[in-house]
């Protein structure tokens, strides 16, 4: 509770004269392109330096424990490459279009900024999210389990903008999408997908792509997983049918307990996490506390998130605030008194299909424990009666 002011012990951060006020701050010469606070420095992307051989083929994680509403800052959304950043100059970059079309094209930056605009807000989730989970509770903190994730307002152009100006023929069934990198990252999309709702874009929230997202330019496949988001985009293949790519064969399939191996596991499902209280963001007091979360569905948007504080015993359905649209984060909380007494904190998305997010048992059922991909199980947070917290899981 606030204190009440005017009490016998004064607070000398009331009554006393602060730095801040005694001298002039930084002129409006300073700070050309802002950053956050230097009291912020401690929230940034986070990598775990045993999880791969290299910084160059790797992930750093988002802090979502420190974040609120559902843009995710540029400087803190997660990366993932497969051979480092590519520091592109917009000048040369080129974006081709071939394979079956009637006109090969080869767009500038300045072509492609010349084509009609869109402003689209999504999530983007790499399959890998949570992947290190499927065999029982492992990294301490959300950032780490469900990280992978970052939610940014793209400025671009349509899709099939581009291919109607190149003239698709009618046997082009797929396209490959291949990024400039020095992985020369490329991934089949199916036709359809790319007809519907997919962008070129070359912008987020309101700026350049970052160099780590793509700059200048990326793919944009909404509600899919984050490895189909082609960065540093430079080709476009039609074709009848797909590469069958790295990324599509050896890697992003699914590995069965019998063994067999699913593959073209495009769509992200409906799931959702308890970012506080968690493992790196404690409660810190008894009484009124604030439970906040995300949730996202890569079917459409999300209809309702229940939250129990007991293990999935009991549920109450949660306070969703801010805009909740299609394939887009969603932040929900709970405003809870808390007696100090352990809790188990989950959280359960439902989305604008009925879909509801399974527990861990129920995905292993029907998924086995081999699968690094597509793990969207419900978590747990065990709250401890001192307020630490911890990833768990319950049978
Ligand atoms: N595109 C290229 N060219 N190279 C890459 O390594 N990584 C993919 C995808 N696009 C990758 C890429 C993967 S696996 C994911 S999850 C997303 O980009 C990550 O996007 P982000 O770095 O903006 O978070
Ligand atoms: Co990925």
């Amino acid at each position: 509770m606030p204190a009440a002011a005017g009490s016998a012990d004064p607070d000398p951060l009331i009554t006393g004269v602060q730095d801040w006020q005694r001298y002039l701050g930084d002129g409006v010469d300073k700070r050309p392109y802002g950053l956050p606070s230097k009291f912020e420095k401690h929230i940034v992307r986070r990598d775990v330096g045993w999880l791969t051989a290299s910084a160059e083929s790797s992930v750093n994680f988002t802090p979502l424990h420190e974040l609120d509403g559902i843009i995710t800052p540029s400087g803190l959304c997660f990366e993932r490459h497969h051979s480092g950043v590519a520091e592109i100059d917009p000048g040369s970059h080129r974006l081709m279009i071939n394979g079956l079309v009637d006109r090969p094209l080869v767009f500038t930056m300045d072509d492609i900024k010349r084509m009609p605009r869109v402003n689209k807000l999504y999530f983007l989730e790499c399959a890998a999210n949570s992947g290190m989970e499927w065999r029982g509770a492992q990294l301490n903190g959300c950032q780490f389990t469900h990280g992978m994730i970052h939610n940014v307002m793209y400025t671009g152009v349509s899709l099939k903008v581009l291919l109607d100006e190149a003239g698709l023929r009618p046997n082009a069934k797929w396209l490959m999408l291949e990024g400039a990198d020095a992985a020369g990252m490329n991934r089949s999309l199916p036709l359809e997908k790319a007809l519907n709702d997919v962008l070129i874009a070359f912008a987020m929230n309101g700026e350049a792509l970052r160099p780590e997202q793509g700059y200048p330019l990326r793919a944009v496949i909404p509600g899919w997983e984050g490895n189909l988001w082609v960065k540093w985009l430079r080709r476009i293949e039609a074709g009848d049918q797909p590469w069958q790519t790295r990324e599509e064969t050896s890697k992003y399939t699914d590995l069965l307990a019998d063994g067999r191996s699913r593959k073209h596991t495009f769509i992200m499902d409906a799931k959702s996490v308890v970012t506080n209280p968690s493992p790196q963001a404690p409660l810190k007091y008894k009484g009124r506390n604030v439970l906040s979360g995300l949730a996202w569905s890569g079917r459409g948007s999300i209809k309702r998130v229940d939250v129990s504080l007991d293990g999935g015993r009991n549920w109450q359905t949660a306070r969703i605030d801010g805009p909740v649209l299609d394939k887009s984060l969603a932040r929900f909380y709970v405003d809870f008194d808390w007696s100090g007494q352990e809790m188990m904190v989950q959280s359960r998305a439902m989305d604008s299909t009925g879909y509801v997010q399974p527990s861990k048992d129920e995905l292993r059922k029907v998924r086995g424990v081999n699968s690094i991909y597509h793990n969207n199980g419900i978590q747990t947070w065990l709250v401890r009666s001192g307020g630490e917290t911890e990833n768990v899981e319950i049978g």
